[in-house]
């Protein structure tokens, strides 16, 4: 029985179709979507770019994306006929008329009508307005908006002025993929699902909190994007952020986009500023057979972060007292991205000789080996006594979920899906956007004027020597990177 949830028929456009995100992730994405049953008959996936393609030279291009970057599905050359059948193309000029004609043509205006602007951010006004100026886009029409959005406050309340010109923030869909992760929403499932843990979820039972992404891969090919962002804006700002509203924030009311959204925005609101102490800023040097971070990017005197660990306070009733420790940097050891949730000792113990100290850590991976487990105490099984060790109960989604496992949608497929739903629960607000953002200018402000420098890491590390002090300090110690 399929637990595939149908949708509506509609029509996709993608602007930047032929890009690399559109390649590398969308449309195999939408060919997994497709082999599920989820992409109803009528369905039209329509390219949009500058490039003088046809739709014939799209598919083409689309059927090498699909075998490059679609895994095992690829090879179901007859299904994958049929759903390059389902694709065209328009070549367009977003600053101009060419090809907007041949566009409102092709969008039906009673379907559902979705708009996936994978373009760069200085383009989302123009194709919000020739959308509307073509008479292609309606008040039910929805447009898809990729990070980054905005550099800063003042360009993302730019970008979301810009949009709302044209188009509700009902319509509006902004990304932030890591939403859209089994786990990430497991969390949510976690915490509101069950009697266990929210009763021990505040400062009386949680001694701290940690955060990390980290990543194998460096930033060659990327260099001038990330040169310009680091990973305070690349990863922080978005990706880590949410992860750390959806630990922290109140339980929503209902399971509601705005509900959910709204107690998200109070925990941003409730970061405290950080002082200089309490961040580490770290850039990957040369290994023995890999380029420094400064060689990556052809900039010798760059003092972008590729590496941040910083330690964050959250002023309410619940988490007063309580640190989230958040890491994230390019170029470690493993890639590995993990939230622990450490509780805090037993006060006392009773079983004499036992003066290891032991933990509950609840710990909710993200990637790879998704899943969640719970290192709880135990007696060492045997003849030895009253001797106390710490296990993990474990549970791996893929033993969990058998063959099903292959069945969950990577981020990009469910983010999709949910747009065309019309569900805006995994989406982040205008306001969200900014108040992160509100957030973290003050912090990079601060190390820009200053000139700070990065502190260098070896690559295949978990980061710089600092970085281990921060927790030292405080009489802790990262959960190791593996
Ligand atoms: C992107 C960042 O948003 O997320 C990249 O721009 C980063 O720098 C990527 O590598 C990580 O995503 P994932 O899904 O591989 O963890």
């Amino acid at each position: 029985v399929s637990r595939v949830i149908p949708v509506e028929t509609f029509d996709l456009v993608i602007f930047g179709g032929t890009g690399d995100l559109a390649r590398r992730k969308i449309l195999p994405g939408l060919f997994r979507r497709f082999l599920a049953g989820q992409m109803p008959e009528s369905s039209r996936i329509i390219g949009a770019a500058r490039s003088e393609l046809d739709a014939d030279g799209y598919r083409k291009m689309i059927a090498d994306a699909v075998a490059e970057f679609g895994g095992e599905e690829s090879s179901n050359t007859k299904a994958l006929q049929t759903f390059l059948e389902r694709l065209d193309y328009v070549a367009i000029d977003a600053k101009g008329d060419g090809g907007w004609a041949d566009l409102a043509k092709l969008v039906r205006p009673d379907v559902i009508q979705a708009f996936y602007f994978s373009v760069a951010p200085s383009l989302f006004g123009d194709l919000a307005e020739r959308l509307h100026t073509n008479g292609i886009a309606t008040e039910h029409s929805r447009i898809v908006v990729e990070k980054p959005f905005g550099r800063d406050l003042a360009s993302a309340h730019a970008l979301n002025a810009t949009l709302a010109e044209h188009f509700d923030e009902k319509q509006i869909y902004r990304i932030d993929h890591y939403l859209g992760k089994e786990t990430v929403q497991n969390l949510m499932a976690i915490r509101f699902g069950n009697v266990l843990f929210e009763p021990l979820w505040n400062n009386h039972y949680v001694d701290h909190i940690q955060i990390t992404v980290s990543e194998t891969v460096g930033v060659t090919g990327r260099g001038a994007y990330y040169d310009r962002s680091g990973a305070m804006r690349d990863m922080v700002q978005n990706h880590l952020m949410q992860l750390l509203c959806l630990i922290a924030m109140e339980p929503p009311g209902e399971f509601e986009a705005d509900a959910v959204r709204d107690e998200k925005l109070k925990v941003i609101r409730a970061l405290q500023p950080i002082d200089n102490h309490h961040i580490v800023r770290g850039q990957y040097d040369a290994g023995p057979d890999s380029q420094s971070y400064r060689e990556d990017v052809e900039n010798p005197r760059s003092f972008t972060e590729s590496f941040i660990a910083m330690r964050c306070h959250i002023a309410n009733w619940r988490w007063a007292g309580v640190p989230f420790y958040l890491r994230t940097g390019k170029k470690m050891k493993a890639r590995s991205s993990e939230i622990a949730v450490v509780f805090k000792d037993l006060g006392h113990t009773i079983f004499e000789g036992d003066e290891a100290r032991h933990r509950n850590i609840l710990s909710i991976r993200l990637q790879p080996n998704e899943g969640i487990d719970l290192q709880v105490t135990i007696k060492e099984p045997g003849p030895g006594g009253m001797r106390l060790i710490d296990v993990p109960l474990d549970m791996t989604f893929a033993d969990a979920l058998g063959d099903d496992a292959e069945e969950v949608p990577d981020a990009y497929e469910r983010l999709i899906m949910d747009v065309i739903r019309g569900n805006q629960t995994l989406f982040m607000r205008g306001d969200e956007v900014e108040a992160a953002w509100r957030w973290t200018d003050p912090l990079i402000e601060g190390w820009e004027a200053r000139n700070d420098v990065p502190k260098l890491y070896e690559p295949g590390s978990a980061g710089p020597e600092d970085a281990m002090m921060l927790l030292h300090r405080d009489g802790r110690k990262w959960r190791d990177i593996k």
